[in-house]
């Protein structure tokens, strides 16, 4: 279920697109999902914002279900009632498309309990130390025994204040028997706080026709934690990133001071790399082994070698690094950045759509956009590649072997033949041939003399 607002959190966009560990919650309950049935067999139901959360997961080859008006949970599964009775299922699992902690295991459990309940409805319950907001689960019976069937669900809204005590919620994921779900169904009413058809009003619905609820208690409450407001998101993505970095550690990834690490879902790290704290990894992020990734460093959808060293403050996007490279202090590296093997990129280096041969630095103060820069090639402090005209773009290359000076302006399209030399402050306009010396600067002059004879004048002026 993924067709709500979520009001709550006074958001443009819809609650289901708003990430945590780096990802939609909604692609993290999809993914959850595809672990347990195929992506045929996974409806998705969308409503509010609807192309934009379907283009968001279409990757994941989910089927969608269209609930134009948003009339409650229990409707949602009204609206994908064709879609799911034409498929024949026997047993219809519903996840809630806003609590992207749970687990294919925790989930399996739930069906597998199901099934051996032989229950028209199985919820998954936990308990809370603060059950606020969540639907409680009432147990038949006098006392609340909790292996006792379950007689109803009841809204924080709709609760007295005895039922608030209870601590065992409705964790808004069920197995239902397909059959019984939709012979019953129509029996929803939107007499209820909300004036909404609500899901968890099956349980009462089903009781009154003497078919079979249970719950099935995770003693895992973190799992079923959804996020109805921003605070609760903002919970769900610390247990997350905590959850991540425990995983890395565990396949031996060194990382300081964990809780001030940013590290998403899908990041990749090989062992013996080493984390300082303050550093965030994002998007598709590969890092290969023995690496060291310093202090405020940001890395966005980009993958590096082993043995790479990113000093502090080095910021990359979609950029690939070779094995042994060296960035930092402070490189900017844009996409399309590719950097060779051994490599070096020093402090105020900004890159975009580079190669940057094996073996070749630029250590200091260069704008370098628009390149291909051969092997063993140096470039000095300064250097600026002029890729924009104002209208379009053009290409620099730098062959093998090159020593560019410092202070250089490079005008695109241009080319430096191998092993040739710019001389410092050079402002390069024509292709330069291999093996030569290029000077684009005015000649020095000196005029000797010429302060001491203006120290005197001005002198002679204030006497
Ligand atoms: C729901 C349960 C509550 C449970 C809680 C667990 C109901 C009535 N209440 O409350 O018992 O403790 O989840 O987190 O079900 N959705 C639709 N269509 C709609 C309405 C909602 O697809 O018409 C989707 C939402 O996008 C969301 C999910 O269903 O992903 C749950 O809806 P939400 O409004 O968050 O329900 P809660 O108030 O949290
Ligand atoms: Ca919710």
């Amino acid at each position: 279920m993924a067709a709500g607002k979520g009001t709550r959190l006074k958001s443009k966009h819809p609650k289901v697109l708003h990430e945590v560990g780096g990802k939609p919650i909604l692609a993290h309950v999809i993914a959850t999902a595809k672990q347990i049935v195929p992506a045929g067999d996974i409806f998705v139901i969308i409503g509010h914002e609807a192309e934009r959360v379907r283009e968001a997961v279409a990757g994941a080859g989910v089927n969608f279900v269209l609930q134009a008006e948003q009339r409650g949970t229990g409707h949602a599964l009204m609206v994908a009632r064709d879609a799911l009775s034409g498929n024949r299922y026997d047993q219809i699992i519903v996840l809630s498309g806003d609590a992207p902690l749970i687990t294919a295991e925790t989930v399996r459990q739930l069906s597998d309990f199901h099934t051996a309940q032989k229950a028209a409805m199985t919820l998954l319950s936990a308990d809370l130390d603060n059950p606020y907001g969540y639907g409680r689960v009432l147990r038949k019976g006098a006392r609340a025994d909790q292996r006792a069937e379950v007689q109803a669900i009841v809204e924080e809204k709709s609760a007295t204040p005895r039922q608030k005590n209870i601590r065992e919620i409705n964790s808004g994921f069920y197995a239902f028997a397909a059959p019984a779900l939709y012979g019953h169904i129509d029996r929803l009413s939107t007499e209820n706080a909300h004036g909404e058809y609500y899901l968890t009003d099956m349980a009462e619905v089903f009781q009154r026709a003497g078919k079979k609820v249970v719950a099935m208690k995770t003693s895992d409450a973190g799992e079923v934690l959804g996020s109805n407001t921003r605070a609760e998101m903002m919970v769900l993505d610390a247990r997350m990133r905590m959850a991540k970095c425990r995983a890395l550690l565990e396949e031996g990834v060194t990382i300081f001071y964990p809780h001030t690490c940013v590290i998403d879902s899908d990041v990749e790290v090989g062992a013996d790399t080493v984390i300082e704290p303050f550093v965030q990894l994002l998007g598709k992020t590969k890092i290969g082994e023995d690496c060291r990734i310093r202090s405020y460093s940001v890395i966005g959808n980009s993958v590096l070698g082993d043995r790479v060293t990113v000093k502090p403050g080095t910021i990359m996007q979609d950029s690939r690094v070779g094995t042994g490279a060296i960035l930092g202090p402070y490189t900017h590296m844009r996409p399309g950045s590719e950097v060779g093997e051994g490599a070096h990129l020093g402090n105020f280096v900004e890159t975009k759509k580079i190669k940057l041969g094996k073996g070749s630095k630029a250590n200091h103060l260069s704008y370098l956009g628009d390149a291909e820069i051969g092997e063993g090639v140096n470039i000095g402090a300064g250097t600026i590649t002029c890729n924009y005209d104002g209208v379009n773009k053009h290409k620099t290359v730098i062959e093998d072997g090159a020593f560019i000076g410092s202070d250089a302006t490079l005008v695109a399209p241009v080319k430096i033949g191998r092993r040739s030399y710019v001389g410092a402050a050079s402002c390069i306009t024509e292709d330069v041939p291999e093996d030569a010396l290029a000077l684009g600067r005015a000649r020095q002059s000196v005029k000797e003399g010429w302060a001491r004879a203006k120290r005197d004048a001005q002198k002679d002026q204030h006497r």
